[in-house]
């Protein structure tokens, strides 16, 4: 059934690829505190077609971080499964790029260096990626930019250099979690057009968290809108705007029609016992 779900999702892009679709299988997960037990998730199922940009929206603290750390392969489940493609995921999953809030940039690397310092990690040849890495960062308008360092970016540029970071060894999921969280709105919208044009390009699998309504809308495929901890998905909102998508789709009433949505499901949220 689950697998039915992934070839029928709604708001289908171009690029469907079965071998990048992500599977989250009943998935709990359960906190051993000093304080006691903290159920953080409570038998999640989503699956992700192979290339479909995913937004998960929903309260602070109610288990989307934790969600993306057990797709990572960073954290396990205590119940449940993720399969990405065909792989189970049962360790860090080494084919995802990931983006956080905080840019983790190395202060003492150029923007380029710190944007192959993915490749080093890898143990890939440096030489391969450089034209690459470049033309990443052309692509997010960072081209005159490879050679300063971290302290000479601002905010957006910083997190951008984090994304081409991200996507310099082509990973075929992409998971991030609130990635524009620390800055201003006009950059976030920048930043979203850029994101929007690298993905519709390469047809990444993506499992994108924000507190912004606008930004899911812009970006996404589909919206899973969670409920307050313990995570279980409350709504499953299709995004069916055509791509590409400028900044200006979000003057449209088809665009306010569908944040609306999200919304009124974010807001219908009542605090559980
Ligand atoms: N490593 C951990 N140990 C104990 N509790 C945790 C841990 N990570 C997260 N939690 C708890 O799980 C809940 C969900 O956290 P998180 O996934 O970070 O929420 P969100 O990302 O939605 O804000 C919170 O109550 C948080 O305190
Ligand atoms: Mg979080």
């Amino acid at each position: 059934m689950l697998m039915n779900a992934v070839q029928t999702a709604a708001g289908a892009r171009d690029r469907i690829d079965p071998g990048n679709a992500i599977i989250i299988e009943r998935v709990s997960k359960t906190f051993e505190t000093r304080g006691g037990t903290v159920k953080a998730i409570d038998e999640v199922s989503l699956a992700l077609r192979g290339g479909e940009f995913v937004s998960i929206v929903g309260p602070s603290g109610c288990g989307k971080s934790t969600l993306l750390g057990i797709v990572a392969g960073l954290t396990r489940p205590s119940a449940g499964s993720v399969t990405i493609g065909s792989t189970a995921v049962n360790g860090p999953y080494e084919r995802a790029g990931i983006v956080f809030q905080k840019d983790l940039l190395m202060e003492w690397r150029t923007a380029l260096d710190n944007v192959l310092l993915q490749i080093e990690l890898r143990g890939l040849a440096r030489k391969h990626y450089v034209s690459r890495a470049l033309d990443l960062l052309a692509k997010v308008s960072l081209r005159d930019f490879a050679n300063k360092y971290p302290r000479e970016l601002s905010g957006g540029m910083r997190q951008r250099v984090a994304i081409c970071r991200a996507l310099i060894h082509d990973p075929p999921v992409l998971l991030m979690d609130e990635p524009f969280g620390a800055l201003d709105a006009l950059t976030r919208d920048e930043i979203s057009v850029d994101l929007s044009k690298v993905c519709d390009e390469t047809g990444k699998t993506v499992v994108f968290i924000t507190h912004s309504i606008a930004e899911a809308v812009h970006l996404s495929d589909r919206i899973i809108v969670m409920s307050p901890r313990p995570a279980t998905i409350l709504a499953d909102i299709a995004v069916d705007l055509p791509r590409p998508r400028r900044i200006e789709v979000r003057d449209t009433p088809e665009f306010g029609a569908i944040a609306q949505r999200v919304r009124a499901s974010l807001t219908a949220l009542q605090p559980r016992r």
